[in-house]
């Protein structure tokens, strides 16, 4: 048996929620162990298409049990509304099916307004953060003045806490001219929703023990990407998470055993929402072209993708820091039409020639891509689902980035759809 965590091994946005969705068939249980819904995951499923952010993409599957494990940040209006989104859909979310960690941290409003506030700031640098409160909640949860799931079970606990929380945030709000947060509406609105929340709590890391004791197959969703890591990513320009595997283990309770097989989502080119430094991103008709064929417009923001070629270095980097065994390639389709392709394969900084990202920032920008370049298959991939029937260009790209990055392609997607894929090992099944 193989627990798989699937892991964004870019800048976010690779598909994981597709391969997550396809792979859910042969799982038991979908876990999410970070992230919030700053997170945008599209399955196309019988030509209906599901958004999820905050709910495990096991979802949408019957008889498949979708667990909000305790690294998750939870804004539990945004959840509810997720909630009567998938019911409107046709889904069928009951605590039966949904568990969510009593000891996840909540995302208030008071969050949200924090991230906007700054993000619109002229004093701080503008990280293009998806305003939804994910790194003043995260601050907060290592601050210990969180409000968690399990508070609001305890009127008098809760009413502890929101002091202490308020105590900071009331002093912040103060400097900035801000208005004071009122205790009692907070509490009141806190109040409306918890009966609706309390329902799905549960001790997982328990539950997860009994089904790791049935030998249940367990998927671990990951959001964001290797280079969106708080600790490994293009610092400050990150989330304010780990998004590396190792962070499944932590952000469920569960040891480092229980995952024997870690897939890498990789994107055939490279995408990024937001700030930051991009080595190989395209400011021209190609970078455009991808994100039009792309459709690289953000799950959640809606905001435009910048495009850029493929970096085999940064995807190397992100398979050693993750431990990563195999790479689900994912949007090749969308390079179908592209003439010559280039991937980078070093960088210039300076004069000298160097085969990883730094981590000082001032480098990260100064960077200069050394590029490969491959003849572009010029004919539809879209929708094969055999090795086989692929152009013989696209194989020859395929093969270099299992060469140059050293791990295995699990899969192959050419198309949003759930059976669009070539399948070459099932991390599942192994
Ligand atoms: P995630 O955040 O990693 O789950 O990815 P998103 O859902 O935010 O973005 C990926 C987008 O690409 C979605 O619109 C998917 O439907 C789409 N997609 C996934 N795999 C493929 C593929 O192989 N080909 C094409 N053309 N689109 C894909
Ligand atoms: P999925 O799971 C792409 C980016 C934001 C911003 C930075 C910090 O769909 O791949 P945050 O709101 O987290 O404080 O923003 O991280 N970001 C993502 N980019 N995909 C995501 O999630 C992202 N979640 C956050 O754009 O640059
Ligand atoms: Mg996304």
């Amino acid at each position: 048996m193989s627990n798989v965590a699937v892991i964004g091994s870019q800048w976010g946005d690779e598909g994981k929620g597709k391969i997550v969705d396809w792979l859910s068939e042969k799982a038991d249980v979908v876990i999410r162990f970070q992230g919030g819904h700053n997170a945008g995951h599209t399955l196309v499923v019988n030509n209906v298409t599901y958004k999820l952010k905050l709910l495990p993409s096991g979802i949408v599957r019957k008889n498949k049990i979708s667990i909000i494990g305790n690294g998750v940040v939870i804004d539990p209006w945004a959840l509810l509304d997720e909630i009567k989104q998938l019911e409107k859909q046709g889904i069928k979310i009951t605590n039966k099916n949904l568990y969510i960690a009593e000891n996840a941290t909540l995302i208030l409003p008071l969050h949200k307004e924090l991230d906007g506030i700054r993000e619109d700031s002229k004093n701080t640098d503008k990280i293009g953060t998806t305003r939804r409160g994910i790194g003043p909640a995260y601050e907060d949860k290592v601050g210990r003045r969180a409000i968690r799931v399990m508070d609001l079970a305890n009127k008098d606990n809760l009413s502890k806490r929101i002091d202490m929380l308020l105590f900071h945030h009331n002093s912040i709000r103060k400097s900035l001219g801000k208005k004071k947060i009122d205790k009692k509406k907070i509490i009141r609105d806190l109040e409306k929703i918890s009966k609706n929340i309390l329902k799905y709590s549960k001790p997982v890391w328990k539950k997860i023990e009994e089904f790791k004791k049935k030998r249940k197959k367990l998927l671990f969703e990951g959001a964001q990407g290797i280079l969106l890591d708080i600790d490994h990513g293009t610092y400050p320009f990150v989330t304010s998470s780990n998004t590396v595997a190792g962070s499944a283990f932590a952000g469920t309770g569960c040891g480092p055993g229980t995952i024997n097989y870690v897939l890498g989502i990789v994107k055939a080119y490279t995408t990024r929402v937001g700030e930051g430094p991009f080595p190989t991103e395209l400011k021209n008709e190609i970078g455009n072209k991808i994100g039009i064929r792309g459709k690289e417009f953000g799950t959640v923001t809606n905001r435009k993708r910048r495009c850029g070629w493929f970096d085999a270095v940064l995807v190397k980097q992100s398979c050693f820091i993750s431990g990563i065994n195999g790479i689900a390639l994912t949007k090749i389709d969308v390079l179908d039409q592209i003439k010559d392709i280039y991937v980078c394969v070093g960088y210039k900084l300076g004069r000298k020639k160097i085969d990883y990202l730094p981590s000082a920032l001032k480098d990260q920008f100064r960077v200069r891509p050394i590029y490969k370049r491959f003849n572009g298959w010029m004919k539809t991939t879209k929708g094969i689902k055999k090795w086989k029937d692929l152009p013989e260009n696209a194989k020859k790209y395929v093969s270099f980035i299992k060469r140059y990055c050293g791990v295995k392609i699990s899969s192959i997607s050419t198309s949003p759809k759930r059976e669009d894929t070539i399948l070459l090992e099932n991390p599942l099944k192994k």
